[in-house]
C-alpha cells in the first residue's frame, strides 16, 4: 500500500468511528447543553489520579471525538466552579464516559472531585468540545507526545485505535515524575500486546521506590526521541502535557527538523499566557464604519459596563475582558481561560475587542455577537449583556 492510498485508509477508518457512533444511537450532546452525569465507577490510576467514570443522566451513548474534552460543574464552598477535563476513555464506548483527573496543591475542582465524587454522586457538565482530534489530521505514522495528566487525550485516541482494530503505527512517548506517576502504565503494556504497530516509551525524571526501573531518566531529549524513533519527521505529532513541556517539546523538534505543520497540541495550563498558540487564527473585529479619532486610537483605558447589573468597572487595553472583570469583583462562569471551551461566552451589545480564540466558539456565534471574554481584549468602550 503506497503512502496516498494508506492516508485514504484512516481517513476512511476515522469516518468509521463516526459511523460506529452512529450507529449505537448516539446523542448529539452540544458543548452549550449542560446535563447531569451519574458516577458508576471511580479508579485509582496513581497515588494523585483518580478515573471517574459516568453515564448520562439519559442513559444514552455518547458521541464524541478522541481527544475532545466535557466542561464540568460544580459548588464548591458555596462557588460554582468550572474546568475542563478530557474524555480519556474512546468514542467506542460510548455508554460509559471517562475523566481521568490529577490533584493539584491547593486546586479547588481536582481535589473536590478526588474528596467527594463516589459512584452514586452526580456532576453537571456541558457537552464534548475540541478540536485536539486525529481526525483534523490523519496519516500514517502518529507520534503521541504526552507528561504528566496529559496523557487523556492521548489515550483516548489509543483506545479508540486498538477498539477499531486498527493496527496504526502509534509511537507513545510519555514524561512522568517516577515510574510510579506513570498514568495508565498497565493498560498501554497490555494495549501495545493487542497492536504490535503501538510502541510505548516512557521517559521517568527520577526512579523513586522503583529500583529495577530500566527505563529512560531524566527529560526527553532529542538524541533519545531520535534514538527511539529515527523517523520522528515523518510522523504526524500529537502533544499534550503542562505549558513548559510542551514548549520544550515544540522547540526540540523544531530544532530536530520536524515540519510545524505536522505539530498538534493541546494544553491544560490555565494560566493566561498558554493561549500562545493557538489553533485557530486570530479572529479581530471588522473595521469599525467610522475612523476612530486619534485620541481614541492611542487610549489605553476602557470603561466596560454590564447591561443587566447596570455595574461599570475601567480596565486596561492589555487585560482581557475577563480578567479585569474579575479584578473589579465581577465574577463570570469561566474554565479554561484559553478560548477552548466557551464557558466566558457573552454577547457584545456595544463596543469592539481584539479575540484570539482556540475554537471555543463558532463563526455564526461571533456574527450574532458574542465574544469571549477570556481572550478579548478591548479596543473601545464596551457594553456587555450581563
Ligand atoms: C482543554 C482542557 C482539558 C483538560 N483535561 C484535563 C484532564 O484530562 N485531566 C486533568 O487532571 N486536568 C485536565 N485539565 C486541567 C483542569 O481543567 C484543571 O485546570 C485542573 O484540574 C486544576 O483545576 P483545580 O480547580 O483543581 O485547580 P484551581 O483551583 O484552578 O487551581 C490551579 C492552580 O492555581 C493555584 N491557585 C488557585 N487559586 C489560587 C490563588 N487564589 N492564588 C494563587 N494560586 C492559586 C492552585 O494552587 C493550583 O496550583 C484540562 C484543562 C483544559 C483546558
Ligand atoms: S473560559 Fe474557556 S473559552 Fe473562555
Amino acid at each position: 500500500m503506497n503512502s496516498t492510498q494508506m492516508v485514504s485508509a484512516f481517513q476512511t477508518a476515522d469516518r468509521l468511528v463516526d459511523a460506529k457512533t452512529w450507529e449505537t444511537g448516539a446523542r448529539l450532546w452540544s458543548s452549550s447543553e449542560e446535563q447531569v452525569l451519574n458516577c458508576c465507577r471511580v479508579t485509582r490510576e496513581t497515588h494523585d489520579v483518580n478515573s471517574f467514570e459516568f453515564q448520562t443522566g439519559d442513559g444514552l451513548p455518547v458521541r464524541f471525538e478522541p481527544g475532545q474534552f466535557l466542561t464540568v460543574s460544580a459548588v464548591v464552598n458555596g462557588q460554582a466552579v468550572q474546568r475542563c477535563y478530557t474524555l480519556s476513555s474512546p468514542p467506542t464506548r460510548p455508554y460509559l464516559i471517562s475523566i481521568t483527573v490529577k490533584r493539584v496543591p491547593g486546586g479547588v475542582m481536582s481535589n473536590w472531585l478526588h474528596d467527594n465524587m463516589r459512584p452514586g454522586g452526580q456532576l453537571r457538565a456541558f457537552g464534548p468540545s475540541g478540536v485536539f482530534t486525529p481526525t483534523v489530521a490523519s496519516a500514517p505514522k502518529s507520534l503521541y507526545l504526552s507528561a504528566g495528566s496529559g496523557v487523556t487525550p492521548l489515550m483516548s485516541m489509543t483506545r479508540a485505535s486498538i477498539d477499531l482494530g486498527l493496527d496504526r503505527d502509534i509511537a507513545f512517548v510519555h514524561s512522568a515524575r517516577t515510574p510510579a506517576d506513570i498514568v495508565f502504565r498497565e493498560e498501554l503494556h497490555r494495549l501495545a500486546t493487542l497492536s504490535p504497530r503501538l510502541r510505548l516509551f516512557f521517559v521517568c525524571e527520577g526512579i523513586g521506590e522503583e529500583q529495577d526501573w530500566t527505563g529512560a531518566t531524566g527529560r526527553l531529549s532529542l538524541p533519545q526521541l531520535a534514538q527511539w524513533l529515527p523517523d520522528f519527521k515523518e510522523r504526524e505529532v500529537f502533544t499534550c502535557g503542562p505549558a513548559g513541556y510542551m514548549s520544550a517539546v515544540r522547540h526540540m523538534l523544531r530544532e530536530g527538523g520536524h515540519d510545524p505543520v505536522r505539530y498538534h497540541q493541546e494544553s491544560f495550563d490555565i494560566s493566561e499566557g498558554a493561549a500562545s498558540a493557538p489553533v485557530f487564527e486570530p479572529v479581530s473585529e471588522p473595521a469599525p464604519e467610522s475612523v476612530p479619532s486619534e485620541s481614541s486610537v492611542e487610549q489605553d483605558t476602557f470603561t466596560v459596563r454590564l447591561s443587566r447589573s447596570s455595574r461599570s468597572f475601567t480596565m486596561h487595553a492589555s487585560e482581557t475582558v475577563l480578567a479585569a472583570a474579575k479584578k473589579n469583583g465581577v465574577m463570570i462562569p469561566s474554565s479554561c481561560s484559553q478560548g477552548l471551551c466557551g464557558t466566558c461566552k457573552t454577547k457584545l451589545l456595544d463596543g469592539t475587542v481584539d479575540m484570539k480564540h482556540n475554537g471555543g466558539i463558532r463563526e455564526r456565534e461571533i456574527q450574532k455577537g458574542f465574544r469571549l471574554l477570556c481572550c478579548s481584549r478591548p479596543t473601545s468602550d464596551l457594553v456587555l449583556e450581563l
